[in-house]
């Protein structure tokens, strides 16, 4: 058991929190707050215990040095302070004589946030490569480490798994309420356990295939990503992507899992017209998943007792293509499934198609639930202190 925010005395202590702050942003304008949302609890519990609090975050990808202009933490800064209620100090500097001062005068309560931890990728990736003087640096800032950037938690980066070598360290009720729920799912024995994947890219979700097909009882293979495995299988799939380099993959996992892989049967092609995909012509593209298939998985997902969706089954951010992941929600929303929603995309697709609060839970993390579910390890977790 890992030690949590509760198990430390916080009183006038400058806690250092890790949130995963990484909302997605138009022109510095915050298109989806879920993520600043979901941090409020740890840090709402720090203040009311008197803590001096200092807020790291990464935010978006920073190649280059016009990268900062679109990636600043300052929206973040506003938009947490109207939550809270109360004033957040802001560092543009990830690391200066006048960062380490605004330091020093926090008063109890107070809360700074510290720019873009990513800013520091530049121009020698310090961040991402966890380069330890970095590290050193940002634990000097406080008295107890806390990771609550449940996002964030598959990377060794510095502000994630550098800082806790060198401050006491605990994670706060954002991860633990995740971990719980993964594990839960995965501990509760019952069946049928289905797994319904989607979403554009074969290539992150290799590992997670391979772990799920030995514990799911059907896999349902939806979206962009279907098409690497109907050309595995021979189908003429127009001119919809696949991935390349996975159809040896598609074909070995098709051979092994016939019992257990469920494809699509017909699709939404650009024309708005439903084809099955034995009808499809050489410039054919699918965008969503058709009639046929929804009735499909659903009459699979019948009776499911858990299913763990990932990723979208089509395009859903266009109304026309939203169909088939709408329609397999309401299902899965109507029949009361337990269901562990998780991935980037998925959890902007609940959210945009109005299933908030229709499922047992919807996870923060992308590419860390994708993770966890491999082996229930995130490099940010094992660093932590145990109890
Ligand atoms: C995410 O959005 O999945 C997390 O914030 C991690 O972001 P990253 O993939 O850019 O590391």
């Amino acid at each position: 058991m890992k030690k949590t925010i509760k198990d430390f005395d916080l009183v006038g202590k400058k806690v250092i929190i890790r949130c995963d702050l990484n909302v997605p942003m138009t022109n510095n304008i915050i298109d989806d707050d879920t993520r600043i949302k979901a941090s409020l609890r740890t840090i709402k519990y720090a203040i009311k215990n008197n803590a001096k609090v200092i807020l790291l975050s990464h935010l978006g990808k920073i190649k280059k040095e016009e990268d900062k202009k679109s990636n600043s933490l300052y929206p973040v800064a506003v938009r947490l302070s109207e939550y809270l209620n109360k004033n957040i100090i802001f560092s543009f500097d990830t690391r200066s004589d006048k960062l380490t001062e605004m330091v020093s005068n926090l008063k109890e309560g107070d809360i700074l946030l510290i720019e873009n931890t990513r800013f520091e990728d530049i121009p020698q990736k310090k961040e991402s490569n966890c380069d330890d003087e970095l590290s050193k640096y940002w634990a000097s800032l406080g008295d107890i480490f806390i990771n609550d950037a449940y996002g964030t938690c598959h990377r060794a980066h510095a502000s994630v798994v550098g800082i806790p070598k060198y401050l006491p360290s605990g994670i706060g009720f954002l991860v633990e309420k995740e971990l719980q729920k993964i594990d839960n799912l995965l501990d509760s024995k019952t069946h049928p356990f289905i797994a319904v994947l989607g979403g554009k890219k074969v290539d992150d979700k290799i590992t997670l295939i391979e772990s799920l097909i030995n514990k799911c009882d059907k896999l349902l293979i939806g979206g962009a990503m279907s098409f690497t495995f109907l050309k595995a299988k021979g189908y003429n799939i127009g001119k919809s992507i696949i991935s390349k380099e996975h159809l040896t993959f598609a074909k070995e996992m098709l051979n092994k899992h016939s019992d257990k892989i469920v494809l699509p049967i017909d699709f939404v092609v650009e024309s708005y017209i439903v084809k099955d995909i034995n009808n499809f012509d050489n410039d054919d593209i699918g965008y969503d998943i058709g009639t046929k298939t929804i009735k499909l998985f659903e009459k699979e997902l019948n009776g499911a007792k858990r299913v763990i969706l990932n990723g979208p089954m089509g395009l859903f951010e266009d109304k026309k293509f939203s169909n088939g992941t709408n329609r397999i929600f309401k299902y899965l929303e109507k029949n009361k499934i337990k269901t562990l929603v998780g991935g980037g995309d998925s959890a902007s697709s609940v959210n945009k198609l109005g299933y908030e609060d229709s499922f047992y839970h919807v996870s923060t993390g992308g590419g860390a639930t994708m993770k966890y579910l491999e082996n229930r390890s995130l490099v940010g977790i094992d660093v932590i202190e145990d109890k």
